[in-house]
């Protein structure tokens, strides 16, 4: 395909998958009602993105930030994934999804960064779907990261200080073993990126909808999709030029 085309199906999605406490705040229940309520629209954003044939989805599930809510919403939420852990990953493995967490695991209990570990190790040798869940992840913590990466190689005499460009630092990234992002999704209507993959989304497409996530189907997610169809990626160039170019 021609650079700067759209391709139909994006290869790479991410989600920030935001709105679960108000949509527990309008059935009058507490806001972890909304986050267990929210787990049926993983199922549907997986099950999606393996008919669709797309290659790498990427779901913000608990932010550098998150730590910041009170102790009871967090607590709650950490009992939530252990027990999606236990109880989706035989699923998810049977259906070829290769699962890894994103972010620094070293802060999680290590009951649950055992599990975190075990799930990886287990669905490693799977190609069907990425999945890949941003857990205590923030966009400026993955750039310090990848940073710190490669000043220790130039430690190790891997290669020079003044050769160190923004390809060579890609590859200490997140994800940056799978393909380009190609649509950032945001549900529950805020239009901000609240430190997701900062790097990563240089050059994505942006999709905003007001869908609580514990609301979001097939149906909304083929919406979504559809938009990104419509759109094209210019990488700076004219409309002439990749016109052109296809
Ligand atoms: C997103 O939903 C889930 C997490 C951040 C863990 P929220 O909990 O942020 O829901 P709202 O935005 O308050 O509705
Ligand atoms: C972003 O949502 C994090 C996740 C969805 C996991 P937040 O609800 O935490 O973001 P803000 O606070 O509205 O920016
Ligand atoms: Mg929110």
């Amino acid at each position: 395909m021609a650079a700067g085309q759209t391709a139909r199906v994006p290869r790479h999605v991410a989600i920030v998958m935001d709105g679960n406490g108000r949509w527990a705040k309008k059935r009058l229940r507490p806001r972890s009602f909304g986050h267990r309520a929210g787990q049926k629209a993983v199922r549907e954003a997986v099950e999606f993105s393996l008919r669709r044939g797309i290659e790498s989805l990427t779901l913000f599930a608990f932010s550098s930030e998150n730590w910041n809510r009170p102790a009871t919403e967090v607590g709650a939420l950490m009992e939530l994934f252990l027990k999606a852990l236990d109880k989706e990953v035989d699923e998810l493995h049977g259906n070829g999804v290769r699962i890894r967490f994103v972010g620094d695991l070293d802060a999680f209990a290590p009951e649950l960064r055992d599990r975190m570990l075990g799930a990886m190790e287990q669905t490693a040798g799977n190609s069907a779907l990425n999945m890949n869940v941003a857990v205590n992840y923030g966009g400026r913590w993955d750039i310090a990261q990848a940073a710190r990466q490669a000043a220790l190689a130039i430690g190790r005499g891997e290669f020079r200080a003044d050769e160190l460009d923004e390809t060579r630092l890609a590859t200490y990234a997140c994800l940056a073993d799978q393909p380009p992002l190609d649509l950032f999704i945001r549900t529950g209507g805020e239009h901000r990126v609240s430190n997701f993959l900062l790097w990563q989304l240089a050059y994505a497409e942006l999709y905003f909808t007001d869908t609580l996530w514990p609301d979001v189907d097939q149906a909304c997610l083929a919406e979504a999709l559809d938009d990104y169809a419509r759109r094209e990626r210019r990488y700076g160039r004219t409309g002439e030029q990749v016109a052109n170019a296809s």
